[in-house]
């Protein structure tokens, strides 16, 4: 099968767009409402602009760029990911699949494809982590999980305003409730896999199931300020001292026989007073917790709480607990697994069938929208950092692919759709 996929062009772009955002002190630092992430919009919206798609941005920011349908009635078909990054991250976490997206459907305008369906990239506002706490943010909203009304008096750390951040960029949450998914027939999200199965495997692609689900906590640890040199070891309520047991029983609880995959990690920590000769009066940070079994993501964070306030408290540390996040995992369409699976052995590749443990815009369009993942091999499984890398021939193989799985969803949804299961 051919196709007029440009691998040069695709990872023109990729290198292009790493260059947005460099961080001195390594990789790429991109995140929402940051001035990078305004370069890194503009640019894209360059590209698209170049390719002759339709541009425009929706109340959650997120941007669309938008072959047109012969069929004024016919709903859009979607392929898209996000182009914020992690800080100090790399250069595919994301971007791989807007552009991946954007090869696709620049591709098929190329070839004089004359769609029914509007093909659409989307490049969706904000899915990492931020300064404002809302990660898959643009996601979110789109399909009302974040209720733009709700969030006009929202701030950062640092007092910035959300609303005045999304206005940066085009968007506006008075208006997000004129968002539609239900007028997406179909999405896929194209992405690097982030894990090492793939190059393990010797695999170039893979589909996707099933997302994982994600548990995350504020956890503040409260002692008491005072001398470094003159307080006993009894009178001492340490709270950095707690921090370690904190961290030592996250360990301990994720090695112990859990049933199915289940990691933990603990970030974004701070010190108060942090300084030397003074016992550390509080402690904040965020704990994680991450699983595709939903049971056992809830029996892991009821476990850790209760490890933390019963062993902490003992030493005179209060705990307090903030939840952040509970996201159920979540299953992907089988019938556009379906398509992604027969696209990519037409192209004579046996993609496996694997859970993403990573996190995904599609968690959020898939609750309303038949959605898929195709998965392009991450070299070394190194991801949210510097070293992450993809194969050129890998991404331009998944974007042929994308390219043929747009066709027949295109040609065939309401088939492809009532099909469903069997791969
Ligand atoms: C997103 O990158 C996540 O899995 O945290
Ligand atoms: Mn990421
Ligand atoms: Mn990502």
């Amino acid at each position: 099968m051919s196709s007029p996929i440009s691998s040069q062009r695709l990872i023109q772009r990729i290198v292009n767009l790493a260059a947005i955002g460099q961080d001195p002190a390594g990789g790429i630092t991109r995140p929402f409402g940051s001035d990078a992430d305004l370069r890194a919009r503009r640019a894209f919206q360059a590209e698209v602009e170049k390719a002759g798609l339709a541009y425009h941005v929706d109340a959650a920011g997120n941007q669309w760029a938008v072959l047109a349908g012969a069929d004024a009635f016919a709903k859009m078909i979607a392929v898209g990911s996000h182009l914020d990054t992690v800080p100090h991250g790399g250069a595919y976490d994301g971007s791989a699949g807007v552009l991946m997206a954007l090869e696709a459907i620049q591709s098929l305008s190329v070839a004089g494809y004359r769609s029914r369906h509007p093909l659409a990239v989307v490049a969706f506002t904000g899915e990492e982590p931020n300064p404002f706490g809302l990660s898959t943010l643009g996601s979110r909203l789109f399909t009302g999980r974040l209720e733009g009304q709700d969030l006009l008096d929202y701030t950062d750390g640092d007092g910035r305003s959300l609303q005045d951040a999304l206005k940066r960029v085009g968007g506006d949450l008075s208006q997000c409730n004129t968002l539609n998914p239900d007028r997406i027939a179909a999405f896929i999200e194209p992405h690097v896999e982030q894990s090492g199965r793939l190059d393990e495997l010797g695999l170039p692609v893979a589909v996707v199931d099933q997302i994982t689900g994600i548990y995350r906590d504020q956890v503040t640890l409260t002692g008491e300020q005072n001398h470094a040199g003159t307080t006993p070891l009894a009178k001492r309520r340490d709270a950095l001292n707690a921090f370690g047991r904190a961290v030592v029983g996250m360990d301990a609880m994720l090695r112990d026989v859990w049933p199915e995959w289940m990691v933990g990690t603990i970030g974004q920590v701070r010190v108060y007073p942090n300084a030397v000769n003074i016992v550390p009066s509080e402690v904040t940070f965020t704990v994680e917790l991450r699983s595709t079994n939903m049971a056992q993501l809830q029996r892991g964070a009821e476990r850790y709480r209760e490890h933390l306030t019963d062993e902490l408290e003992r030493w005179g540390i209060a705990v307090t607990i903030r939840n952040l996040l509970n996201q159920a995992p979540q299953p992907l369409s089988s019938a556009i697994q379906k398509v992604l699976v027969d696209s990519a052995r037409a192209r004579h590749v046996k993609p496996p069938v694997l859970s993403s443990w990573a996190g995904h815009d599609a968690t959020h369009i898939a609750r309303r929208v038949p959605a898929g993942m195709l998965f392009v091999r991450s070299l070394g499984g190194k991801s949210h950092c510097p070293d992450e890398e993809s194969r050129p021939a890998d991404l331009a193989l998944a974007a042929e692919i994308i390219y043929d799985a747009l066709i027949v969803l295109d040609q065939s949804l309401e088939e492809v759709l009532a099909g469903g299961a069997a791969i």
